[in-house]
């Protein structure tokens, strides 16, 4: 091969977009952060709208509909994924990892290392699948063995989001109740161990002393992100393409409730994700 075709194909590679997944619109984080730290980047934001929530799903669910999304990523031509989405790096992103052959980024691991710097006592609060999983306290006692855990479950904070309804009272009524055990045990910092709660930071931050630090792993996975994609030599040094938004449920839906976040109103594509056998999962891996 002629230098010349080196090059190519390397750009090529390059110009690939990233791909993002999540539920729903709580991946913006994500992508998001993506926007702030990483500008050069086209993405494919996919919000598998039509079986959200996932954080009251089965392991077995998530990992399927996890599988699912992936082929579909792959056939898209994506050079990375970043899950979006911690119910399925809890749950899913070891076998994931096992399967597919490209480079897969969760937030847990970069969260984790992040929160131990900024304090000994930490609170997350997750989905139930994330917190019943106890991925959050793995993680960080691996890295802090003398950091203490408290992980809260919180159903009710996605389907809140996912119907916009951010400001009603009822939302602070159940944020009270969640971060109630999280304040008797005198927590010094915060980690938003799902990417829609950060939408309800207007409403968490009220209900919280000052002194209480935050931690969003979204700005911890893109900081891997960046690192990643230089090690591999694929960080995109020529302009990128407008992200394409692409759900499973209904695309009006979609694009009407990320406005407030996104600044504009994004197409939304719907998407038809492939159905898979176990056993075809195979000649995807090796592609
Ligand atoms: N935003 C996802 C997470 O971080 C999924 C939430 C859900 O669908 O329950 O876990």
């Amino acid at each position: 091969m002629s230098n010349e075709q080196i090059l190519t194909l390397k750009a090529e590679a390059q110009r690939r977009p990233i791909g993002v997944f999540d539920s729903g619109v709580g991946g913006l984080t994500v992508l998001r952060e993506l926007y702030r730290q990483l500008p050069n980047e086209s993405i494919i934001y996919l919000a598998d709208t039509a079986r959200l929530p996932y954080g009251t799903r089965s392991a077995a669910e998530i990992l399927q509909f996890s599988r699912e999304i992936i082929i579909w990523m792959v056939q898209q031509q994506v050079k990375m994924l970043v899950l979006a989405c911690n119910t399925t790096d809890a749950l899913a992103l070891s076998t994931l990892r096992e399967e597919f052959n490209l480079p897969i980024l969760g937030l847990i691991l970069p969260g984790a290392r992040f929160a131990v710097q900024k304090g000994s006592r930490l609170g997350v609060i997750a989905t139930p699948a994330t917190a019943a999983s106890n991925a959050y306290r793995h993680a960080i006692l691996e890295i802090e063995p003398t950091a203490e855990v408290w992980q809260v479950g919180c159903p009710e904070f996605v389907p809140l989001v996912e119907q916009n309804r951010l400001y009603d009272p009822y939302t602070t009524e159940v944020a009270q109740q969640y971060l109630a055990p999280l304040l008797e045990q005198r927590i010094d910092t915060l980690i938003y161990g799902c990417t829609h709660y950060p939408h309800l930071s207007p409403v968490l931050r009220e209900l919280l002393p000052v002194h209480i630090q935050f931690v969003d792993p979204a700005e911890h996975v893109v900081a891997a992100t960046a690192q990643e994609l230089d090690l591999i030599g694929e960080r995109n040094t020529f302009s990128p393409l407008p992200t394409r938004f692409c759900v499973s449920g209904c695309p009006q839906q979609f694009a009407k409730l990320s406005l407030q976040w996104l600044g504009f109103t994004p197409a939304v594509e719907k998407v038809c994700l492939p159905s898979v056998a176990l056993a075809s999962l195979e000649s995807h891996s090796n592609q």
